[in-house]
């Protein structure tokens, strides 16, 4: 849908990484569908010294490598530049707020946008607090002379108490239906392609329960590493990088009841209820059901991979976690007792998001065969990459007797070949746009997906006997994740690029 309000966008943090790859490259691509307002602008916000004219030329190569939209005319490149305007102020200074005040004017003056301004932090998190006070401090966000809106970008917080206290100055400023906190697995389609799945198909809703599922797997497995950003990870860790936000939000979709209507504060209560329905993990479940693993220096596949503490900007002795696999409920009448694992790192075989649904074994086997190990039935719903929905299940081997085979039935997402799949940023700048904030995550869950998480935190830094396991870089972690699951047949399943194969030998 377009947006039809005039609006701008007025990014800080223009000069960054995020707004150079993610943000003016999903702008270009709106722009290209025809999905931007009539009238409307961007406005890059930031200490360095670019002009309007100097800040197009630096973040256009970025539209060129990283749009979906690439095939593009010479002039809808230039069309698109002219929308793109910048204004040099160090944004920690009040009073250099005058700046932002007059550009806006000047931007009005090019092109009516009735004062409706969506505000994007792509800054350092320690600005998250003090842009929107200097922002109010020039009543740059009453509405009234059109809508303000703002944009606050991962991390929210780094616990739950800085959370929490980030929630109340932002709510000091600005209201809680003008705050778009962004998760962008939110945006992914698949993720809300989980809720057509679940709550569209009369066929899977009602297994989906205690009653017929033995356990749910969720991983996201990352093959790079941590790279040039070792800086910035070792004070954060694959919890607080991956797990409290895209992947307790995953998890939200997983788990969550139907919502009354698919309209933003129904579907965010229901998220709400998950979180606070976990089990609460007691230092016994910290030191049992997390693993935390670090990668270390490898040759594997022919490969030499280096270790994360010889990464840029990461202490020789860092003990921060490139790793995480637990397991853990979610007391509630619908999943009470099954237990739920989830799994994410760095420098892993593969790249891939995918959650399992391991559903239970027929009451009675009656086709068991002396030495063969049944599979369950499994409904896969990859994420990302090769997107789709897998479902595996056991056929009859042609021939004498009953020997069985599991076998697979798969839809890809490629299938659907005349439909365009949005980027996460895409679909989430547009919804923004619109002033739905369906896919934005409430103040309330972010601070209970940090309340859940806090004893982790808390055991990891308090208890010296929980280990940092080491992994080589380029497998699929440490040993002691796959014993949280091991108590039968099950394993984690190792998936593949593609997402009907899996196993040791597959293509990664
Ligand atoms: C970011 C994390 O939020 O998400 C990164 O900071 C991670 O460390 C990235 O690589 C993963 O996103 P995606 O969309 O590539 O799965």
């Amino acid at each position: 849908m377009k947006a039809t309000d005039p609006c701008v966008l007025v990014i800080f943090g223009a000069s960054g990484d995020l707004t150079y790859r993610k943000l003016i490259p999903s702008i270009y691509d709106l722009f290209c569908q025809g999905l931007l307002p009539d009238c409307f602008a961007v406005v890059g916000v930031g200490r360095s010294g670019y002009n309007d004219a100097s800040f197009r030329e630096k973040v256009m190569p970025g539209v060129e490598e990283f749009a979906n939209k690439k095939a593009s005319l010479p002039e809808k490149l230039a069309n698109f530049a002219s929308l793109l305007y910048y204004c040099q102020l160090d944004t920690s200074n009040e009073a250099e707020y005058i700046k932002l005040s007059e550009k806006l004017k000047q931007v009005d003056g090019d092109c009516h946008t009735g004062g409706n301004y969506l505000y994007y932090l792509a800054t350092p998190p320690k600005l998250y607090s003090i842009v929107p006070f200097h922002l109010a401090a020039h009543g740059l966000n009453k509405s009234g002379s059109g809508w303000k809106r703002l944009i606050v970008e991962k991390p929210f917080g780094y616990d739950l108490e800085t959370a929490k206290a980030l929630n109340r100055k932002l709510l000091e400023v600005f209201d809680e239906h003008q705050l778009y906190r962004i998760d962008h697995y939110l945006g992914k389609e698949t993720v809300q392609n989980l809720l057509v799945t679940r709550f569209a198909n009369g066929i899977f809703e009602p297994l989906w329960n205690r009653n017929y599922i033995n356990h749910i797997e969720i991983t996201s497995a990352e093959s790079v590493s941590v790279g040039d950003r070792g800086g910035y990870y070792d004070s954060s860790g694959a919890l607080r990088d991956m797990v409290q936000n895209h992947l307790m939000q995953l998890l939200g979709m997983v788990a969550m009841e139907p919502p009354t209507v698919i309209e933003a504060n129904a579907i965010r209560n229901e998220v709400l209820k998950v979180f606070q329905s976990l089990r609460p993990l007691t230092p016994e479940a910290v030191a049992q059901n997390v693993i935390r693993g670090q990668y270390m220096a490898s040759r594997v596949r022919g490969e030499t991979h280096k270790g994360y503490r010889q990464e840029k900007g990461v202490p020789e002795d860092s003990r921060t976690e490139t790793y995480v696999a637990m397991k853990f409920f979610i007391d509630n009448w619908r999943w009470g007792g099954v237990p739920f694992y989830l799994r994410t790192g760095k420098s892993l075989p593969t790249r891939v998001t995918e959650v399992v649904v391991h559903f239970k074994e027929t009451p009675h086997k009656l086709f068991a065969q002396p030495g063969v190990v049944s599979r369950e039935n499994q409904l896969i719903i990859r994420i990302q990459p090769n997107e789709g929905i897998l479902m595996k299940f056991d056929v009859k081997m042609p021939g004498q007797g009953f020997v069985t085979k599991q076998v697979n039935m798969d839809f890809h997402y490629e299938e659907l070949t005349d439909a365009y799949v949005p980027s996460a940023y895409e679909r989430l700048l547009l919804d923004a746009m619109l002033g739905d904030s369906t896919l934005f995550a409430r103040g309330d869950a972010v601070e209970a997906a940090w309340e859940y998480v806090m004893p982790i935190l808390d055991g990891w830094k308090n208890d010296p006997n929980i280990p940092v396991h080491g992994y080589p870089a380029g497998t699929w972690g440490p040993e002691s994740a796959d014993k949280l699951i091991g108590n039968s047949a099950d394993t984690w399943r190792y998936p593949c690029k593609n997402l009907a194969d899996d196993g040791e030998y597959c293509l990664l």
